[in-house]
Protein backbone atom coordinates (compact mmCIF):
# COMPACT_ATOMS: atom_id res chain seq x y z
CA UNK A 1 0.00 0.00 0.00
CA UNK A 2 1.06 3.74 -0.42
CA UNK A 3 2.93 5.58 3.01
CA UNK A 4 2.37 8.94 3.49
CA UNK A 5 4.63 10.79 6.34
CA UNK A 6 4.36 14.51 7.36
CA UNK A 7 5.72 16.29 9.92
CA UNK A 8 7.17 13.70 12.75
CA UNK A 9 3.98 10.73 11.77
CA UNK A 10 2.89 8.43 9.39
CA UNK A 11 -0.43 9.33 8.29
CA UNK A 12 -3.42 6.94 7.89
CA UNK A 13 -3.36 7.19 4.25
CA UNK A 14 -2.18 9.52 1.44
CA UNK A 15 -5.87 10.66 1.52
CA UNK A 16 -5.18 12.41 5.07
CA UNK A 17 -4.90 16.05 5.47
CA UNK A 18 -2.19 17.20 6.85
CA UNK A 19 -0.97 20.01 5.01
CA UNK A 20 -1.58 23.48 6.76
CA UNK A 21 -2.35 26.30 4.52
CA UNK A 22 0.48 28.47 5.62
CA UNK A 23 2.88 25.94 4.62
CA UNK A 24 6.45 26.99 3.09
CA UNK A 25 6.54 24.49 0.27
CA UNK A 26 2.77 25.11 -0.92
CA UNK A 27 3.13 28.97 -0.45
CA UNK A 28 6.82 29.43 -2.09
CA UNK A 29 8.04 25.98 -3.21
CA UNK A 30 10.78 27.04 -0.29
CA UNK A 31 11.95 23.67 -0.19
CA UNK A 32 13.99 20.70 -1.33
CA UNK A 33 13.05 17.00 -2.57
CA UNK A 34 14.77 13.71 -3.54
CA UNK A 35 13.57 10.51 -5.29
CA UNK A 36 15.09 6.89 -4.44
CA UNK A 37 14.32 4.08 -5.80
CA UNK A 38 13.47 0.78 -3.97
CA UNK A 39 14.72 -2.53 -5.30
CA UNK A 40 13.47 -5.65 -3.68
CA UNK A 41 13.38 -3.68 -0.29
CA UNK A 42 16.43 -2.17 -0.74
CA UNK A 43 17.07 1.42 -1.26
CA UNK A 44 18.93 2.16 -4.40
CA UNK A 45 22.12 4.60 -3.81
CA UNK A 46 20.10 6.02 -0.60
CA UNK A 47 23.69 7.36 0.67
CA UNK A 48 24.40 9.25 -2.45
CA UNK A 49 20.66 10.75 -2.43
CA UNK A 50 20.69 11.83 1.22
CA UNK A 51 24.20 13.45 0.65
CA UNK A 52 22.78 15.08 -2.50
CA UNK A 53 19.57 16.51 -0.18
CA UNK A 54 22.36 17.64 2.65
CA UNK A 55 23.99 20.00 0.02
CA UNK A 56 20.52 21.19 -1.43
CA UNK A 57 19.58 22.17 1.91
CA UNK A 58 23.03 23.72 2.69
CA UNK A 59 22.40 25.77 -0.53
CA UNK A 60 18.94 27.11 0.38
CA UNK A 61 20.27 27.85 3.94
CA UNK A 62 17.82 25.39 5.02
CA UNK A 63 18.10 23.61 8.32
CA UNK A 64 17.17 19.97 8.06
CA UNK A 65 15.12 18.12 11.23
CA UNK A 66 16.62 15.36 10.96
CA UNK A 67 20.13 13.82 10.94
CA UNK A 68 20.94 11.24 7.86
CA UNK A 69 20.53 8.24 10.38
CA UNK A 70 17.21 9.50 11.55
CA UNK A 71 15.86 10.31 8.01
CA UNK A 72 17.52 7.00 6.63
CA UNK A 73 15.20 5.03 9.51
CA UNK A 74 12.10 6.68 8.49
CA UNK A 75 12.03 5.93 5.19
CA UNK A 76 13.28 2.39 6.06
CA UNK A 77 10.52 2.31 8.18
CA UNK A 78 8.28 3.77 5.54
CA UNK A 79 9.25 1.18 3.01
CA UNK A 80 8.73 -2.00 5.73
CA UNK A 81 4.88 -0.88 6.23
CA UNK A 82 3.93 0.07 2.34
CA UNK A 83 4.96 -4.27 2.31
CA UNK A 84 6.00 -4.06 -1.17
CA UNK A 85 8.94 -5.03 -2.54
CA UNK A 86 9.75 -1.76 -5.17
CA UNK A 87 8.63 1.55 -4.96
CA UNK A 88 9.35 4.47 -5.18
CA UNK A 89 10.43 6.85 -2.02
CA UNK A 90 9.86 10.68 -2.78
CA UNK A 91 11.25 12.58 0.31
CA UNK A 92 11.13 16.89 1.10
CA UNK A 93 11.92 19.00 3.41
CA UNK A 94 10.17 22.82 3.24
CA UNK A 95 11.43 25.64 5.38
CA UNK A 96 7.76 25.55 7.84
CA UNK A 97 4.83 26.47 8.34
CA UNK A 98 4.77 30.35 8.69
CA UNK A 99 2.73 33.14 7.84
CA UNK A 100 3.39 34.28 4.56
CA UNK A 101 6.38 36.70 4.18
CA UNK A 102 9.14 36.10 2.29
CA UNK A 103 11.79 36.26 5.00
CA UNK A 104 12.77 33.47 6.62
CA UNK A 105 10.65 31.78 9.15
CA UNK A 106 11.71 31.03 12.95
CA UNK A 107 10.11 27.93 12.63
CA UNK A 108 11.15 24.16 12.27
CA UNK A 109 11.29 22.95 9.20
CA UNK A 110 9.24 19.91 8.11
CA UNK A 111 10.21 16.71 6.66
CA UNK A 112 7.56 14.86 4.59
CA UNK A 113 7.42 11.13 2.69
CA UNK A 114 5.20 9.68 -0.12
CA UNK A 115 6.33 5.99 -0.95
CA UNK A 116 4.25 4.53 -3.95
CA UNK A 117 4.57 1.52 -6.10
CA UNK A 118 7.29 1.62 -8.37
CA UNK A 119 6.42 3.35 -11.80
CA UNK A 120 7.94 0.55 -14.50
CA UNK A 121 8.67 1.73 -17.92
CA UNK A 122 7.37 0.01 -20.87
CA UNK A 123 9.97 -2.54 -21.58
CA UNK A 124 9.39 -1.92 -25.27
CA UNK A 125 10.78 2.10 -24.47
CA UNK A 126 14.11 0.29 -22.59
CA UNK A 127 14.37 -1.78 -25.34
CA UNK A 128 13.83 0.61 -28.94
CA UNK A 129 13.88 3.90 -27.46
CA UNK A 130 11.99 6.90 -26.97
CA UNK A 131 11.47 10.22 -29.33
CA UNK A 132 12.41 13.32 -27.16
CA UNK A 133 12.06 16.73 -28.05
CA UNK A 134 14.26 20.10 -27.53
CA UNK A 135 13.45 22.77 -26.17
CA UNK A 136 14.87 26.15 -24.81
CA UNK A 137 16.19 25.56 -21.19
CA UNK A 138 13.97 28.52 -19.22
CA UNK A 139 15.45 27.35 -15.46
CA UNK A 140 17.33 29.39 -12.95
CA UNK A 141 21.23 29.51 -12.15
CA UNK A 142 21.19 27.24 -9.71
CA UNK A 143 20.05 23.85 -11.43
CA UNK A 144 22.20 21.53 -8.92
CA UNK A 145 19.47 21.94 -6.37
CA UNK A 146 16.72 19.64 -6.09
CA UNK A 147 14.44 22.30 -5.34
CA UNK A 148 10.68 22.50 -5.36
CA UNK A 149 10.31 24.88 -7.94
CA UNK A 150 9.50 22.35 -11.10
CA UNK A 151 7.42 25.06 -13.07
CA UNK A 152 9.80 25.03 -15.95
CA UNK A 153 10.06 21.66 -15.51
CA UNK A 154 6.53 20.66 -15.63
CA UNK A 155 5.99 22.98 -18.91
CA UNK A 156 8.58 21.26 -20.63
CA UNK A 157 7.61 17.87 -20.00
CA UNK A 158 3.57 18.46 -20.69
CA UNK A 159 5.11 20.55 -23.90
CA UNK A 160 7.27 17.17 -24.75
CA UNK A 161 4.04 15.05 -23.86
CA UNK A 162 1.90 17.09 -26.08
CA UNK A 163 4.20 16.85 -29.26
CA UNK A 164 3.88 12.86 -28.74
CA UNK A 165 7.78 12.99 -26.83
CA UNK A 166 8.62 11.20 -23.80
CA UNK A 167 10.80 14.15 -22.69
CA UNK A 168 12.28 17.71 -23.21
CA UNK A 169 15.91 18.20 -23.31
CA UNK A 170 16.57 21.36 -22.82
CA UNK A 171 19.29 23.63 -24.53
CA UNK A 172 20.80 26.96 -22.86
CA UNK A 173 23.30 29.30 -24.54
CA UNK A 174 23.23 26.75 -27.78
CA UNK A 175 24.66 23.47 -25.67
CA UNK A 176 21.86 20.88 -24.20
CA UNK A 177 22.22 20.81 -20.63
CA UNK A 178 19.63 18.37 -19.81
CA UNK A 179 16.18 16.43 -19.81
CA UNK A 180 13.39 18.01 -17.99
CA UNK A 181 13.65 15.47 -15.42
CA UNK A 182 17.04 13.32 -16.40
CA UNK A 183 20.22 13.72 -17.56
CA UNK A 184 21.67 13.02 -21.01
CA UNK A 185 24.48 10.78 -22.56
CA UNK A 186 25.33 10.73 -26.05
CA UNK A 187 27.58 8.10 -27.94
CA UNK A 188 29.84 9.16 -30.32
CA UNK A 189 32.54 6.97 -32.47
CA UNK A 190 32.20 5.24 -29.18
CA UNK A 191 33.21 7.36 -26.80
CA UNK A 192 30.26 8.36 -24.32
CA UNK A 193 29.74 12.37 -23.76
CA UNK A 194 27.87 13.88 -21.29
CA UNK A 195 27.32 17.32 -19.71
CA UNK A 196 29.71 18.21 -17.08
CA UNK A 197 28.27 18.73 -13.59
CA UNK A 198 27.73 22.67 -13.45
CA UNK A 199 25.50 24.77 -11.24
CA UNK A 200 23.75 24.70 -14.40
CA UNK A 201 22.57 20.24 -14.12
CA UNK A 202 21.27 18.13 -11.37
CA UNK A 203 23.83 15.77 -10.56
CA UNK A 204 22.61 13.12 -10.98
CA UNK A 205 22.47 9.58 -8.93
CA UNK A 206 21.62 7.68 -11.90
CA UNK A 207 24.31 9.57 -14.21
CA UNK A 208 27.11 9.33 -11.78
CA UNK A 209 26.27 4.95 -11.72
CA UNK A 210 26.42 5.48 -15.77
CA UNK A 211 29.78 6.80 -15.25
CA UNK A 212 30.93 4.23 -12.46
CA UNK A 213 30.04 2.06 -15.23
CA UNK A 214 31.41 3.61 -17.91
CA UNK A 215 34.74 3.19 -16.22
CA UNK A 216 34.28 -0.53 -14.83
CA UNK A 217 33.59 -1.36 -18.57
CA UNK A 218 36.54 0.65 -20.69
CA UNK A 219 34.09 3.23 -22.00
CA UNK A 220 35.77 6.39 -22.45
CA UNK A 221 33.60 9.42 -21.36
CA UNK A 222 34.38 12.81 -22.11
CA UNK A 223 31.94 15.20 -19.51
CA UNK A 224 31.53 18.53 -21.91
CA UNK A 225 29.14 20.74 -23.25
CA UNK A 226 27.73 19.67 -26.41
CA UNK A 227 24.95 21.37 -28.94
CA UNK A 228 21.99 20.07 -30.55
CA UNK A 229 23.12 19.14 -33.52
CA UNK A 230 26.21 17.54 -32.07
CA UNK A 231 23.12 15.28 -30.46
CA UNK A 232 20.83 14.79 -33.46
CA UNK A 233 24.31 13.38 -34.70
CA UNK A 234 24.79 10.96 -32.27
CA UNK A 235 25.40 7.36 -32.73
CA UNK A 236 23.52 6.56 -29.39
CA UNK A 237 21.51 8.76 -27.05
CA UNK A 238 19.94 8.01 -23.56
CA UNK A 239 18.83 9.18 -20.75
CA UNK A 240 18.91 8.62 -17.20
CA UNK A 241 17.11 8.96 -14.26
CA UNK A 242 15.84 7.13 -11.10
CA UNK A 243 12.60 6.15 -12.53
CA UNK A 244 13.61 5.92 -15.96
CA UNK A 245 17.36 4.01 -15.49
CA UNK A 246 18.97 3.86 -18.45
CA UNK A 247 16.31 4.89 -21.49
CA UNK A 248 17.69 5.15 -25.14
CA UNK A 249 16.46 8.27 -27.63
CA UNK A 250 15.45 6.93 -30.81
CA UNK A 251 13.97 10.58 -32.01
CA UNK A 252 15.59 13.79 -31.33
CA UNK A 253 12.73 16.17 -32.93
CA UNK A 254 11.85 15.30 -36.82
CA UNK A 255 15.94 13.11 -36.87
CA UNK A 256 15.40 9.43 -36.44
CA UNK A 257 18.87 8.18 -34.38
CA UNK A 258 20.14 4.97 -35.32
CA UNK A 259 18.81 1.58 -33.78
CA UNK A 260 21.31 -0.38 -32.77
CA UNK A 261 22.24 0.58 -29.13
CA UNK A 262 25.19 -1.35 -28.76
CA UNK A 263 27.05 1.21 -25.83
CA UNK A 264 23.76 1.57 -24.40
CA UNK A 265 22.60 -1.72 -23.72
CA UNK A 266 25.72 -2.81 -21.99
CA UNK A 267 24.98 -0.12 -19.76
CA UNK A 268 21.97 -1.35 -19.07
CA UNK A 269 23.12 -4.99 -18.53
CA UNK A 270 25.74 -3.50 -16.35
CA UNK A 271 23.07 -1.61 -14.13
CA UNK A 272 20.63 -4.20 -13.74
CA UNK A 273 23.61 -6.07 -11.50
CA UNK A 274 24.27 -2.83 -8.95
CA UNK A 275 20.44 -3.56 -7.94
N1 LIG B 1 14.19 13.66 -11.35
N2 LIG B 1 17.77 16.16 -13.92
C1 LIG B 1 16.59 16.59 -13.42
C2 LIG B 1 16.13 17.97 -13.74
C3 LIG B 1 15.81 15.71 -12.62
O1 LIG B 1 14.66 16.13 -12.10
C4 LIG B 1 16.29 14.39 -12.38
C5 LIG B 1 15.53 13.41 -11.53
C6 LIG B 1 17.51 14.00 -12.94
C7 LIG B 1 18.10 12.63 -12.71
O2 LIG B 1 18.59 12.51 -11.40
P1 LIG B 1 18.65 11.10 -10.64
O3 LIG B 1 19.41 10.17 -11.50
O4 LIG B 1 19.34 11.41 -9.37
O5 LIG B 1 17.21 10.66 -10.45
C8 LIG B 1 18.24 14.92 -13.69
C9 LIG B 1 13.40 12.89 -10.40
C10 LIG B 1 13.42 11.42 -10.65
C11 LIG B 1 12.02 13.48 -10.30
O6 LIG B 1 11.94 14.69 -10.21
O7 LIG B 1 11.02 12.74 -10.26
Amino acid sequence: MEVAYYQDRFLSSTDELAIPIQERGHQFGDGIYEVVRVYNQKPFMMEDHLKRFERSADAIMLQLPYSREEMKAIILDGIQRSGLDNVDVYFQVTRGIAPRIHLFPDTPAVFSMIIRPARELAPEKKQNGVPVLMLEDERWANCYIKSLNLLPNVLAKQHAFKNGCEEAILVKDGFVTEGSSSNLFVVKDEILYTTPATKGILHGITRKAVLQLANTLKIQVKEEHFSPSFLKAADEAFITSTTAEILPINKVDDVLLPTDHTVTKQLQQAFQSLK
